[in-house]
């Protein structure tokens, strides 16, 4: 379903390589954990999947497709059958619930009858049923993601890349997002999620692919985050430099399998949490992330605040309309405002 053979991906004037030498197999269905440090090639991972980017040497095969030989006009054909989910949402602000999910179904032209059938089933999939008509900043953290995800699968792709897709959340919501994405996986979609926070991966057991600056170091089926470390004569070269970030709190199994579907509205707010939004909301270069604690401040006034991140990431991906950025339009299309724009027939 996907390969990798030799694949290397060095970014122009780096010395070292961001992947060095892959060789991986990821067939269908299979649930899929990339892990490691900050800066181990997880998302450049993801982006060769999606052929944002191509590898310096070696081939990708995706969906039986050698990606070094589709053109980049065939390229957003490609990508209708992957997702993608981000750690920073990704919504269209000024769009309706419905109007997000819909958006990658009027991208590809498909009828408004397929849409208002697809577009509901997809959101009560994803446990917001009835949500459609809510505006972005008008949800949770924990449902703005759930957007994404029916956005992602609203298509239903055969794959689904989520580049830590938990990062902004808290562990309780986090487990919800792990319950659905899981429930995907179980009706036959293959998942690869990159992600840091050992206590989900601990708690699903799935293959764990470990990247250390670029290489694989760890390649296991039904493993944890840290589990079988290699042995220190298998030089594994974890930078030294660099902190190493605390893992998400445990979530215990109990609070996974019996995660509601629909959102739970966290309980507990500490500085850990808080403060790991906003390192990866400026880790990712959006627009500054209000802490979910702002939202619980004042829970009773029926009013939360906008959600700056709920805003498109203009500064990294001016050059790219939202449509060419989830692959539906080949790059070098309509370009001003386009993410503001109706994109297919809406009346
Ligand atoms: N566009 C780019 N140009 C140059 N170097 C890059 C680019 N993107 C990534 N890199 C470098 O490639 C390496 C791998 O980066 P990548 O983003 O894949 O890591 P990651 O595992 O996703 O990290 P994080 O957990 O912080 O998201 C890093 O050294 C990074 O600095
Ligand atoms: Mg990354």
């Amino acid at each position: 379903m996907i390969r990798f053979d030799a694949v290397t991906k060095t970014y122009p004037g780096q010395a070292r390589p961001a992947l060095n030498d892959l060789g991986v197999e990821i067939l269908r269905s299979e649930f899929v954990f990339l892990v490691g440090a900050s800066g181990s090639g997880k998302s450049t991972f993801l982006r060769l999947i999606l052929k944002e980017d191509k590898p310096t040497r070696g081939s990708i095969h995706v969906l039986g497709q050698d990606l070094g030989s589709i053109s980049s006009r065939k390229v957003p054909y490609f990508r209708r059958d992957l997702g993608v989910v981000f750690q920073d949402f990704r919504l269209l602000p000024n769009k309706s619930v419905f109007e997000n999910v819909a958006f990658t179904l009027r991208v590809i032209g498909k009828s408004r009858g397929f849409i208002q059938s697809a577009v509901p089933e997809t959101l009560k999939l994803v446990g917001l049923d009835g949500k459609g008509k809510r505006m972005p900043h008008e949800l949770s953290g924990g449902e703005q993601q759930r957007v994404a995800i029916a956005r992602a699968i609203v298509n239903k792709p055969q794959i689904l890349l989520a580049d830590e897709p938990t990062g902004n959340l808290d562990p309780v919501t986090s487990a919800g997002i792990m319950t659905l994405l899981e429930r995907i996986n179980a009706g036959g979609t293959t998942v690869v999620m990159a992600t840091h926070e050992a206590g989900i991966v601990d708690q699903m057991q799935r293959r764990v692919i470990e990247l250390v600056a670029g290489d694989i170091v760890r390649d296991e089926r039904s493993s944890g985050y840290g589990a079988s470390l290699p042995e220190s004569g298998d030089e594994a070269k974890v930078p030294t430099d660099e902190p190493i970030t605390s893992a998400a709190p445990k979530v215990p199994i109990e609070v996974m399998r019996e995660a509601q579907p629909l959102y739970v509205e966290p309980e507990v707010h500490d500085d850990v949490t808080d403060a790991a939004a906003a390192i990866t909301a400026a880790a990712t270069a959006s627009v500054p992330i209000t802490p979910a604690a702002d939202d619980d401040a004042a829970p009773s006034s029926g009013k939360r605040p906008a959600r700056p991140g709920s805003k498109p990431d203009a500064t990294a991906h001016e050059h790219l309309t939202l449509a060419e950025r989830l692959g539906l339009r080949a790059p070098g299309g309509p370009r001003e405002g386009d993410d503001d724009q109706e994109v297919g027939p809406t009346k």
